[in-house]
C-alpha cells in the first residue's frame, strides 16, 4: 500500500506508458463501411457525415486500392438504390446484376485479396423504408428471412466473402445459412448484426442512403418492433447466443460508444469474434463538435476507438478507419 505502491511510476513518461499499454489500435482491427451509387465519376458529399462520400463504381475501385495500400483489408458495402427501383417486394435486392452485386465484383477485380462484406437488409430497396416486407402495418418476419436468404445467395455468387444481415428478423441467420449451404456456398461467412438497438444514432446513415421509414398510414414509423430496446441488457446476450447457434461466424453490437457495457457482457460469454459498429451518428457528433472548436477531433476519435477495443471489440466498423490509421 501507499507509500510503498505508487501507481504514477507507470505513467511517468511516454516510454513507460507505452511499455505497459494494454490496448492498441492497428489497421487490421478495422472494417470500413462504403456507400455506393449508380453513375460514373460520382463522388457525393453526405451533409450529415462530413468527410464521407457516396461513390460510383469507378471511384469505388480507386478507394479500395487506397485502403489496401494503407493496410485496411476489409470493407462493408452499402448501396443507395434509385427511387424508381424501390418497391415493397425486394425485387431489386435479388437482381444478380444490381448495384451491390456489381460493387462486389468491382472490388474483387480491383483488389482481389480485399475482404468484402455486404449489407443484407431491405431498407435501401424498400419503397417504405423498412428492413423487411410490410403488410397491413406489420413488418413480416419469416417472409422477409426467406427473401434475405435469396439476396445473400446473389451476394455470395458475386464474390462476397461474408454477408452481413442487419435487419434483426428472428431466425434469419439459420435461413440464410441453410440457403447458402444448399447452393454450395458454404464458404461464404455470416457476420450477424446480432444485438442491434433501435437507435436514434442511425440518422445520418438514413440520410446517406435515403432509407428512412416513410411517413405513411399503415407503415410503422420506426424500427422498434424488430430492433432492440436500448433499455435492455440481458436480451442482447440472448439474441447473440441464438445467432451463434443458428450459424453466425461473427456477431456484432451496434451502436458502439453508448453500448460498451453490452460489448463487455457479450465478450465475456462468447467464443466467436465480436464486431462493434461505431455508427453514423457517433461519427457526426465528433465531426460537429470539432467543427465548432469544442472538441479535439483526433484525440476524441482515437479515445473512442480505443474504448471500443478495450470494451472487447475484435473488429471495429468505423467511418473513422482511414483517418485513425493515418495517425497510428
Ligand atoms: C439498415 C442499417 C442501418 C445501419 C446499418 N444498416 C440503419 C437502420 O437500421 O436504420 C446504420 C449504420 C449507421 O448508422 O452508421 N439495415
Amino acid at each position: 500500500m501507499y507509500p510503498l505502491r505508487r501507481n504514477r511510476r507507470l505513467r511517468k513518461s511516454e516510454a513507460i506508458r507505452s511499455l505497459v499499454r494494454e490496448t492498441r489500435l492497428s489497421p487490421d482491427d478495422f472494417l470500413v463501411p462504403l456507400f455506393v451509387v449508380e453513375g460514373k465519376g460520382v463522388k457525393e458529399a453526405i451533409p450529415s457525415m462530413p468527410g464521407y462520400f457516396r461513390m460510383s463504381l469507378d471511384y469505388l475501385r480507386e478507394e479500395v486500392k487506397e485502403l489496401w495500400g494503407m493496410g485496411l483489408g476489409a470493407v462493408l458495402l452499402f448501396v443507395k438504390v434509385p427511387d424508381d427501383l424501390k418497391d415493397n417486394k425486394g425485387t431489386e435486392a435479388l437482381n444478380q446484376d444490381g448495384l451491390m452485386q456489381r460493387g462486389v465484383k468491382t472490388i474483387k477485380d480491383a483488389c482481389p485479396d480485399m475482404l468484402v462484406m455486404t449489407d443484407v437488409a431491405l431498407d435501401p430497396y424498400s419503397s417504405v423504408g423498412h428492413d423487411g416486407l410490410v403488410l397491413e402495418g406489420e413488418v413480416l418476419n419469416d417472409e422477409t428471412a426467406e427473401l434475405l436468404a435469396e439476396m445473400s445467395i446473389t451476394h455470395a455468387r458475386a464474390g462476397a466473402d461474408f454477408v452481413a444481415p442487419s435487419d434483426m428478423m428472428d431466425g434469419r441467420i439459420l435461413t440464410i445459412r441453410e440457403a447458402l449451404d444448399d447452393e454450395e456456398l458454404s464458404n461464404t461467412g455470416i457476420m450477424s448484426y446480432s444485438a442491434k438497438y433501435a437507435s436514434a444514432f442511425y440518422g445520418p446513415f438514413r440520410d446517406a442512403l435515403d432509407s428512412a421509414p416513410v411517413n405513411m398510414e399503415n407503415i410503422p414509423k420506426d424500427k422498434k418492433t424488430y430492433q432492440m430496446d436500448p433499455a435492455n441488457r440481458h436480451e442482447a446476450l440472448r439474441e447473440t447466443e441464438m445467432d451463434i447457434d443458428e450459424g453466425a461466424d461473427i456477431v456484432m453490437v451496434k451502436p458502439g460508444i453508448s453500448y460498451l457495457d453490452i460489448v463487455r457482457d457479450i465478450k465475456n460469454e462468447i467464443e466467436v469474434p465480436l464486431a462493434v459498429y461505431q455508427v453514423s451518428g457517433e461519427y457526426a457528433m465528433v465531426k460537429a463538435a470539432a467543427e465548432k472548436g469544442w472538441l479535439d477531433h483526433d484525440a476524441v476519435m482515437l479515445e473512442q476507438l480505443i474504448a471500443i477495443k478495450r470494451a472487447g471489440a475484435d473488429i471495429i466498423a468505423s467511418y473513422f478507419a482511414k483517418e485513425a490509421i493515418k495517425l497510428i
